[in-house]
């Protein structure tokens, strides 16, 4: 039956209701959390409202990283946008009928409590429960981070070391397809899906080539777009604990330096957002010379020697 009471018909593009975007990966430890989390101060700051839907009950991520946002805003006095929060754990039931029928109910009470906000983010857990599905079925675009490895590729699908042909789909590129048919079934509007090439190294460009072109391939034979990947770097987790990102260091003071690096990957959040082209966002300048140092991108400073 699925989530269609939330859901209008029709292929319309969505107006009049929250943009759904999910962040899904059947495999832990791909950028999930930490995509999201750059994604959703990114929407904030575009003066949009957010809520954010954790369903990784279990390490909370998403939900720890916005405790740590609300605790510096209480102890540096300096406020940050906020999005609301909300996590849905799993069941603690033990057959699987009484479990699911559990977790839809909290998850559509979850959905509805966010739903006056312009955008509904979904961390999902990675691993395929029942709850990741909810999340997957419930997202008008779906953003896949996959660790920039031919190891983490095979969880899209196999590919002929030849050829680079995809011989198979993956378990998890065959739920998306799955869902892909019940919302046409449905009549809704059609599942963006979006790859996004995480920790890419700035070292090894043959790989990088390589690893673009199975990318490539298996993303028109399984149907998704690629991303602008984010690079290996330090920012990206070095801000967890005070519960901000880069995209908010333009007018927070962290107190701690900013260099080189945070830029690039400023520059790289950015280019992911435009990828995404979201309803309501307007995608920002792609970089410019003049914007590659951080006075000029309007970061604060000081300035810090690279250090990633
Ligand atoms: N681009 C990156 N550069 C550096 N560290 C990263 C990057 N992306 C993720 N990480 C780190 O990798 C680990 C797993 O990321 P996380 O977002 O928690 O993944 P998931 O939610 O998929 O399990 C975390 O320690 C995170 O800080
Ligand atoms: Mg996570």
């Amino acid at each position: 039956m699925g989530l269609s009471s939330f859901f209008p018909q029709g292929p319309t593009p969505v107006t009049g209701r929250p943009y759904i975007l999910s962040i899904g990966n059947e495999k832990g430890g791909t950028g999930k959390s930490t995509t999201a989390m750059h994604i959703a101060v990114s929407l904030l700051r575009l003066g949009k409202q957010v809520a954010i839907i954790d369903l990784d009950g279990r390490q909370r991520s998403l939900m720890r990283y916005m405790e740590n946002r609300r605790q510096w805003v209480e102890r540096t006095g300096q406020s940050v946008p906020q999005p609301l929060s909300f996590v849905v754990e799993r069941s603690r039931h033990r057959s699987a009928d009484e479990s699911e029928g559990d977790e839809r109910i909290r998850f559509e009470e979850a959905l509805a409590a966010a739903w006056k906000s312009d955008f509904i983010l979904i961390d999902t857990p990675g691993a395929d429960t029942f709850l990741a599905r909810l999340g997957h079925e419930a997202a008008d675009t779906l953003v896949t981070p996959i660790n920039d490895s031919f190891v983490d590729f095979d969880l899209m699908g196999t590919v002929d070391p030849v050829t680079f042909k995809v011989t198979r789909p993956s378990l998890y590129a065959e739920m998306v397809w799955e869902s892909r048919k019940r919302r046409a079934m449905e009549r809704r509007s059609p599942l963006d899906w979006v790859v996004l090439r995480n920790r890419i190294s700035g070292v090894d460009a043959r790989n990088k080539r390589r690893v673009g072109d199975v990318l490539q391939a298996l993303s028109s034979r399984i149907g998704f777009r690629i991303a602008p990947g984010f690079g290996e770097r330090v920012i990206y987790r070095e801000l967890f604990p005070l519960g901000l990102t880069l995209m908010d260091l333009t007018d927070v003071d962290p107190g701690f330096k900013v260099s080189v690096s945070h830029v690039a990957a400023r520059q790289e959040v950015r280019e992911l957002m435009a990828a995404l082209k979201l309803p309501g966002t307007v995608a920002e300048e792609p970089a410019k010379a003049d914007d590659t140092t951080p006075e000029r991108a309007g970061l604060k400073l000081p300035l810090f020697a690279q250090t990633s």
